[in-house]
């Protein structure tokens, strides 16, 4: 089958690699329509983890089922699903309790696993045609009769809507609550939107990208551009200097100044400045233990100086870490077969997987108007 392998730095190709297959008799064979990059992959094409050369990546996966294993009962062949990119067994005290981004017996080497993914585990992603699902049943969720039409729509329950949602809920947020998003990024945007859908008052985000800005403010947010001025400041000034109630990062340990110069404690410590006293903190963007590209030595550990005097002055809370998928996928996949949600209002292009190097270039730049890249394997587009 033809998949988007990693190389090295900057360096990925589509090529042919041996089929993915049903190796388990739990496992679900998906012949993969719709797949996404994401920023998380960013952090991997950069050369920022330790991903081996080899993989194949792509962890925002939708498709049909062409083939199950012997011990599958729900899923059927034909089925359209899609697929949480937690890869997550359901019986272990993490699963049981909804922590799937936490599964305690499929990464040897953490909890919690993932396809395609740096330190979670050794499965393959699926910017392929084809992708294993292990423990088929409890992994892939069934999509409705207009699951063709809303591909890209349902797609983005693979990774970033339920990511987005889940910021917001480790925010604490509540309706009428204002909520501050770093990040306008497709993650960024995802959380703000699903803050517009839980009933905030006022949303910000910042970033200063002009094209994300303007696609922030397009859901309804109040766009804040931190190449201006203090994006503390700004929020400051528009919650009658107190901060808004809520705060949600979606950056991650690559946050970087308007000029590019990392520092990766830049949003989590504007954030403590930029919530009120007793708020809450949603912390989704990517934090490592160890980052040996980073720009100091502290950081290549994973340590960031951190403004605890005045989160804890302030009384604030924080909640961190991956997305558990499968706590919000089923209801976000009713509001979008509602028309309640279309977040594939974040999509900008749609190429076939041969073009998605390109993709990969232009998506890690930034380039005006590349927010999120959808990649159509087979040649497959609607
Ligand atoms: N926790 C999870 O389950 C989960 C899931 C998906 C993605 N992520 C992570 O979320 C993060 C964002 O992903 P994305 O796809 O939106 O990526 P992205 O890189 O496209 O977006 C990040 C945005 O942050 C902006 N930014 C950089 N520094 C900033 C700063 N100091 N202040 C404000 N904005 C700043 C950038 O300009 C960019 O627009 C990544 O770290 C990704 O790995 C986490
Ligand atoms: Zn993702
Ligand atoms: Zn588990």
């Amino acid at each position: 089958m033809k998949a988007l392998v990693y190389n090295g730095a900057r360096d990925v190709v589509v090529k042919d690699v041996p089929d993915a297959r049903v190796e388990r008799p739990t496992d679900v064979l998906v012949h993969v329509t719709t797949t996404n990059i994401c920023g998380s992959d960013l952090h991997m094409y950069e050369g920022r983890t330790d991903l081996e050369p080899g993989r194949v990546l792509g962890h925002e996966n939708l498709g049909e089922v062409v083939e199950v294993g012997s011990a599958v009962d729900r899923i059927k062949v034909g089925d359209m699903v899609c697929i949480p990119f937690n890869i997550s067994c359901g019986h272990c005290k993490n699963c049981e309790t909804g922590l799937t981004a936490f599964c305690l017996t499929l990464n040897p080497d953490a909890a919690g696993a993932a396809y395609g993914f740096a330190g979670m585990g050794p499965y393959n992603g699926g910017q392929a045609e084809l992708l294993r699902v292990p423990y088929g049943d409890f992994n892939c969720l069934r999509l409705p009769p207009d699951a063709k039409e809303k591909q890209n729509d349902y797609v983005m329950l693979a990774d970033i809507f339920p990511t987005g949602w889940h910021c917001t809920e480790l925010s604490g947020m509540r309706p009428g609550d204002s909520v501050v998003v770093y990040g306008a990024g497709p993650v960024g945007q995802m959380a703000a939107y699903s803050a517009m859908i839980k009933g905030a008052s006022q949303v910000f985000v910042v970033d200063r990208h002009p094209d994300r800005l303007r696609l922030a403010e397009s859901i309804g947010a109040i766009a804040i551009d931190d190449s201006k001025g203090s994006p503390v400041d700004q929020v400051l000034e528009q919650t009658r200097g107190e901060g808004a109630d809520r705060g949600c990062e979606c950056v991650g340990y690559q946050a970087h100044d308007p000029q590019g110069t990392e520092h990766p404690n830049m949003t989590m410590n504007n954030l403590i400045k930029s919530v009120r006293p007793t708020g809450g903190i949603g912390v989704v963007g990517i934090f490592l233990p160890q980052d040996p590209g980073a720009p100091d030595a502290m950081a290549k550990k994973g340590e960031i100086p951190f403004d605890m005097g005045l989160f804890w002055f302030k009384g604030q809370k924080i909640g961190t870490g991956q997305a558990n998928v499968k706590a919000y996928n089923r209801q976000l996949r009713n509001l979008i077969h509602t028309g309640r949600a279309t977040p594939s209002f974040v999509v900008s292009h749609e190429l076939p997987l041969e073009q998605a190097p390109e993709g990969y270039r232009n998506f890690d730049t930034r380039e005006e108007g590349w927010t999120k890249v959808v990649l159509h394997p087979n040649g497959h587009r609607h």
